[in-house]
């Protein structure tokens, strides 16, 4: 194991009817509220009329950043960050998923920063200091609402890119199960592949001893397996959307589950080059991508993946060599994400090879990708390829 430390400032907040204590969890920020949501399903939900209820009973004055898109744009921070400097804004407060969490870190970095706030996007400048966030969620996937990363695209340049930074930890995040019973049914897919994804980059691993984490990663997986298929024929199994939701945040909150251990993170970097260029959901890229990449690397410590086949999939070895083992373990994973209705190919997004150059190219921009393997473009181009 490697030496670490760790640290996670955000209050959570979990359970039915939590969205009661808005109001005062809101209070000691001051009263100039920015309110950033997405495309209007907080509307629908009547969520929207809580939060204004709440933020009233304070006599908080909201300003409003609306449409934030899924894969939220760097146009739509830019708008947040003029509204923070006009409105001068105490808090921001992010009512969404993922996409709507992201958008709010980052407009908390940029009001703060006299450049433009691309260059956090593209490592040329540090995060010094942010606008203190808080997070109502509703959509199980990211982990956004309980850690630093923001994850942001720029449409005119075709790039997607993410930070981490200790600043833009939300200060609280409400995790009401309920709120999550409205989401459609592949954006339910799409949150249990992104969570179960969060696990594989840091259980595939080539840190020895650390046995604590291995098992946290699998508690994490097995949970999420139990649960999606309930989540998915029940949309209002308050077990299952909540169990969903708490491995969310437990995948990816700063690294609490695979502490002193080496992260890969590859397959989110390729991903986020085809959500780049082809604006397709985080967690579909991730179905697609993510089984292949396993293909790809097995052999650099195959022993990680039969570990994994037996302990997470309960697939016996029986007579198996390690490659067979591994493989079904492999097989196992693109079987679960075909019966959750995720997709397998490229091609289902009509992606053909157009860009694989081009993607391969960004995704080693800042040098090779990963940890397990570290990967070349070449790399890259190959796990596109089997993917297609
Ligand atoms: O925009 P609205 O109307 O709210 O609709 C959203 C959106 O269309 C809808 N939705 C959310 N909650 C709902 C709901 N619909 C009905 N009922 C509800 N309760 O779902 C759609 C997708 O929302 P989005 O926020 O885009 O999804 P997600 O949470 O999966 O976020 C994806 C974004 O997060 C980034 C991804 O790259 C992508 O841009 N990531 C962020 C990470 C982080 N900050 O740590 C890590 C991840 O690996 C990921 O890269
Ligand atoms: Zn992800």
């Amino acid at each position: 194991m490697n030496s670490f430390s760790f640290q996670n400032q955000t209050n959570i907040v979990f359970g039915q009817g939590t969205v009661n204590q808005l109001a005062s969890l809101v209070a000691p920020y001051g009263k100039t509220i920015l309110l950033v949501y997405g495309g209007g399903s907080i509307k629908r939900s009547g969520l929207y009329d809580e939060v204004l209820a709440q933020l009233k009973s304070i006599d908080a004055k909201v300003v409003e950043l609306s449409g934030v898109e899924p894969n939220p744009r760097l146009t739509s921070v830019n708008k947040g960050i003029e509204l923070c400097r006009s409105e001068k804004v105490d808090l921001i407060l992010a009512v969404g998923g993922g996409s709507v969490i992201d958008a709010a870190k980052a407009i908390a970095a940029g009001a703060l920063y006299d450049g433009d706030v691309w260059d956090f996007l593209m490592h040329k400048a540090q995060i010094k200091d942010a606008l203190p966030i808080g997070t109502i969620l509703t959509l199980s996937a990211t982990g956004s609402e309980m850690n630093g990363n923001a994850v942001i695209s720029n449409w005119e340049t075709k790039q997607k890119r993410a930070f981490g930074s200790q600043h833009v930890y939300p200060r609280f995040s409400i995790l009401d199960p309920t709120l999550t019973y409205s989401v459609p049914r592949d954006q339910t897919v799409n949150g249990v592949v992104d969570i179960m994804s969060h696990v594989f980059e840091q259980y595939f691993t080539l840190t020895e001893n650390a046995p604590l984490q291995e098992r946290l990663c699998e508690s994490v997986l097995l949970t999420v397996i139990e649960n999606a298929e309930k989540a998915l024929e029940n949309p209002n199994d308050y077990d299952a959307r909540a169990n969903l939701m708490l491995c969310g945040t437990m995948a990816l909150n700063g690294g609490l589950i695979s502490v002193g251990t080496q992260n890969d993170w590859a397959s989110h970097g390729i991903e986020h080059e085809v959500s780049a260029i082809y604006d397709i959901p985080h967690g579909s890229g991730l179905s697609i991508l993510f089984p292949n990449w396993m293909k790809y690397v097995y052999k650099e410590r195959i022993d990680r993946f039969t570990q994994f086949a037996e302990r997470v999939w309960g697939i016996e070895r029986g007579s198996k060599s390690d490659d067979e083992l591994a493989l079904a373990g492999i097989e196992a994973t693109r079987e679960f994400f075909n019966r959750i209705g995720a997709p397998a190919t490229l091609a289902h997004y009509n992606i053909g090879r157009d860009n694989l150059d081009v993607m391969a190219r960004e995704a080693v921009l800042f040098g090779p990708l990963g940890n397990f393997k570290k990967l070349q473009q070449e790399d890259v181009k190959q796990i596109l390829e089997l993917a297609l």
